[in-house]
């Protein structure tokens, strides 16, 4: 079995990948400094894959443990980077702990990648490089437009880092709104506080666990007054990432940094998916219309064919099994 590390594995889709990985006959070896999800996530990994998976406690600027790694391991075939904090709210407030962690983390990973070899890596990145785009929905040739947040900023500059390292193999994935929780309800979203993200937040709402939903905005250019988003099941994004390991590993790549969209090609409002909640779930959930958020854009959605021609992926799952399979993993927690 080829060895996979998996930075960030312990992570809402770091987790699920790391399932996919061992579905299709890769050993995931997983990194990961606990600073949001907790290690009991090993836990549900053990029992869908059947056996515990190899995992790290550390961070990804400890570059000692790449040589703990490579010499416990043996050969690491590529590297899926996950790990980056990624709340865009947070990274205003504090933009060096996002500059950090996210930029000189990459570093630090990619300067263990050249000392050990490693050539190939699949990087997590986000539809947020392409800001407000001024047309919808977006392929991988729409313009970048300038951050709106740190967050975003570490996303598009570690694509450019990532170019300019002409000695890697990458696969850049741009995920759209990744939601929902594996079937089983055994592995899934684990927003360490308040979720600042629609779906967790509605979730524990509707549990009783927090206030109504505030809905940001309900006065914005859109059918109904609320933001439209590409929200995609975190299953299929995760079987995304094996589809892009797949190419790499195989050769098929064209060139050395190759990009795709990971989105499903249709866009909601924030109002259609709480009807949506309720016609998957029974559950209807309260509500009410607060001011917008600063940084959010107004629609974004994704143009995924380019990912379904290349990588021979393409979203499986809807909307209603998204909800319903959030939901499972909510009344399971405790
Ligand atoms: C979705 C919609 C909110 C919470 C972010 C990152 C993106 C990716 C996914 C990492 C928006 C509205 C939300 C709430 C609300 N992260 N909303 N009430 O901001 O589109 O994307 O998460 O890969 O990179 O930017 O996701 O879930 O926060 O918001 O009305 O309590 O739900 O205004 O319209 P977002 P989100």
């Amino acid at each position: 079995m080829k060895n996979i590390l998996v930075t960030g594995g312990l992570g809402f889709i770091g987790s699920h990948t790391v399932v996919s990985l061992h579905e299709a006959g890769y050993n995931p070896i997983i990194l990961d400094n606990l600073s949001n999800t907790r290690e009991n996530v090993l836990d549900g990994l053990e029992k869908l894959i059947g056996r515990r998976p190899v995992f790290y406690k550390c961070d990804i600027n400890d570059i000692i443990v790449y040589e703990k790694i490579v010499a416990e391991s043996g050969e690491i075939a590529a590297v899926i980077h996950f790990a980056a904090f990624k709340d865009v709210g947070e990274s205003v407030e504090q933009p060096l702990k996002y500059y950090h962690n996210n930029m000189q983390g990459l570093i630090s990973l990619l300067t263990a990648m050249k000392q050990f070899g490693i050539a190939n890596i699949v990087f997590s990145s986000s539809c947020t490089v392409y800001g407000e785009p001024d047309n919808v929905p977006v392929n991988e040739t729409s313009p970048i437009k300038p951050a709106v947040s740190p967050y975003g900023a570490t996303k598009q500059m570690g694509e450019t880092v990532l170019r300019d390292c002409a000695w890697l193999n990458t696969q850049c994935l741009r995920y759209f709104n990744p939601i929902g929780a594996h079937p089983t309800g055994l592995i899934g979203e684990l927003p360490l506080g308040v979720p600042s993200n629609l779906i967790p937040y509605l979730t524990q709402s509707v549990a009783g666990l927090r206030p109504p939903l505030t809905v940001h905005g309900g006065n914005y250019p859109t059918t109904d007054g609320t933001c439209i988003r590409d929200y995609i099941h975190v299953c299929d994004l995760a079987d995304a990432h094996v589809a892009a390991l797949n190419r790499l590993l195989e050769g098929k790549q064209h060139k050395t940094f190759e990009v795709f969209n990971l989105g499903t090609g249709e866009g909601s409002t924030v109002l259609q998916v709480l009807t949506k909640f309720e016609e998957a779930t029974g559950l209807k959930p309260e509500y009410k219309i607060g001011p917008r958020r600063p940084g959010d854009v107004v629609a974004v959605w994704a143009d995924p064919s380019l990912a379904e021609s290349r990588l021979g992926w393409k979203a499986k799952r809807g909307l209603p099994e998204m909800l319903r399979d959030a939901w499972n993993w909510q009344t399971k927690q405790t």
